[in-house]
């Protein structure tokens, strides 16, 4: 069904009317602070509580409207509570929910459709397997299959990666906020670098450091005494998300998939992400022309409206597993399913590639304007509605200045715009809205993330 993304979120966004947070919301963050234990993290930088939400936009419980350019951390793809999404999730809620892996058409026919869609040679020779329903999930079932196919144990994984919570997931994550020496993770990884040009590990700079980084990778590869044995797989994000929206030069992808053929290593690309549409093409991947061995799926799979569902797609001559191997119980929540088939359906009579690709192009052009006029601006970068700020104290010493990016969540908030902060050194503001956004939108929370901007270079130099 075509439809006018105007007419999908609140007409009536920004709208600041009370204090932000507002009276009613404090009540309800009282409570919660009161009743959820202290790993609640998301309504610290954002302190208000949502009532409603419409493609890109949020009232709180005030009656505040927001610009959301957090989309549930790329989950939202669609627009919140889209109503095509939904027309199709609420006819197959009524009809059957839950049987695990049993076959059923909605689910044969969403395989089907992602297999079709795959990216390079994975198109119409690949397989897919649902585990549990979370982006993590994926990632423990890819590295899985690995390890199954290889007989070997060893992740390589990169330095700022974020996979997840779960065990492995987290073993393979990069940032040690979230480890802890007493918490043995049990899953032998090899960091290295990413190519992080702004911050390149070598002390180089692109390209006349010859892509060092990804020469390392082959180095401790071929290197019989660089300690590194029985790899299993390389893992990597196409774009680093939760890393800071870092887009890597192309010919590192590319030179990545080139290693790991050159020792036999599968290379699992985790479009947990990036994936589905949100750097302009449908998997972040094909930005590169890289084909995954596996590749992981979740965020907007159950619809892009926020229904879980998690996935991975691989060669099919690496489907090796034994029947049972990898199970869970919520391997199959076919409302979800129904979401995800029609979250493509709608992506493709929509455009919204295209628009994605576009409106990406024209928020980092006016991003690179505001850069310009910014002390506090080190580095603008992004693909499609995957955006990043990256802040710093000094443009010259590179200092990373996290306080400042949350003094800045904390301004665009009080004005009416959602955002993500990330980065290796949690200083990059993060664009990831509804892939719905309009011109319009993204103009009206450009202009409110520059005034806050703004607002916080003026105290931090006055
Ligand atoms: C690239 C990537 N992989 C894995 C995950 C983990 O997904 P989840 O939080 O659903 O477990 C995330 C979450 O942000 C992610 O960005």
């Amino acid at each position: 069904m075509k439809i006018d993304l105007k007419t999908l979120h609140f007409d009536n966004a920004p709208k600041i009317i009370t204090d932000v947070p507002g009276p009613k919301s404090r009540q309800i963050l009282g409570l919660q602070r009161s009743y959820e234990g202290s790993a609640v993290t998301y309504s610290r930088g954002i302190p208000v509580a949502i009532e409603e939400a419409k493609g890109a936009t949020l009232r709180d419980v005030d009656g505040n409207v927001y610009i959301d350019f957090f989309g549930g951390a790329a989950v939202v793809s669609a627009g919140h509570s889209n109503p095509y999404i939904l027309e199709a999730i609420r006819k197959q809620e009524a009809r059957l929910i839950h049987t695990l892996d049993l076959a059923t058409s909605v689910r044969e026919e969403l395989v089907r459709r992602l297999v079709s869609l795959a990216p390079g040679d994975l198109k119409d020779n690949a397989k897919v397997i649902f585990g549990g329903p979370t982006g993590s999930d994926a990632v423990e079932a890819a590295v899985k299959l690995v390890k199954y196919y290889t007989k070997r144990h060893i992740m390589i994984s990169f330095e700022g990666a974020y996979h997840g919570m779960t065990g492995t997931a987290l073993a393979l994550t990069g940032d040690t906020f979230f480890k802890e020496a007493y918490m043995p993770l049990g899953q032998p990884v090899q960091f290295v670098p990413y190519a992080y040009c702004y911050r390149c590990a070598f002390g180089l700079n692109y390209p006349g450091c010859g892509l060092a980084c990804l020469k390392y990778i082959d180095h401790i590869l071929e290197d019989p005494a660089s300690g590194v044995c029985d790899v299993a797989g390389v893992i990597v994000e196409p774009i680093q998300g939760e890393g800071g929206s870092i887009v890597p030069p192309e010919e590192f992808i590319k030179g990545l998939r080139e290693v790991a053929d050159k020792h036999s290593v599968p290379l699992i690309i985790d479009e947990v992400q990036s994936g589905l549409g949100r750097t302009g093409k449908l998997f972040a991947c094909e930005l590169y022309g890289v084909t995954p061995d596996v590749m992981t799926m979740s965020k907007a799979l159950g619809g892009g409206i926020g229904f879980p569902l998690s996935g991975i797609m691989y060669k099919k001559e690496m489907d090796v597993w034994r029947p049972g191997a990898h199970i869970g119980t919520f391997r199959g929540f076919l409302p979800a399913m129904a979401g995800g088939l029609a979250y493509l359906e709608f992506l493709e009579e929509n455009n919204i590639l295209e628009h994605v690709s576009n409106l990406g192009k024209y928020m980092l052009k006016r991003l690179g304007e505001i850069e310009d006029q910014s002390r506090l601006v080190g580095e603008v970068r992004g693909r499609g509605l995957m955006l990043g700020v990256e802040l710093v104290k000094d443009r010259r010493s590179r200092e990373p200045a996290p306080d400042l990016a949350k003094e800045l969540r904390k301004e665009c908030v009080k004005r009416g715009l959602i955002i993500e902060i990330g980065g290796h050194f949690h200083n990059v503001a993060r664009f990831l809205p509804p892939l719905v956004l309009t011109v319009d939108l993204a103009e009206k929370g450009l202009s409110i993330f520059k005034e806050a901007l703004r607002t916080v270079e003026k105290r931090y130099f006055d």
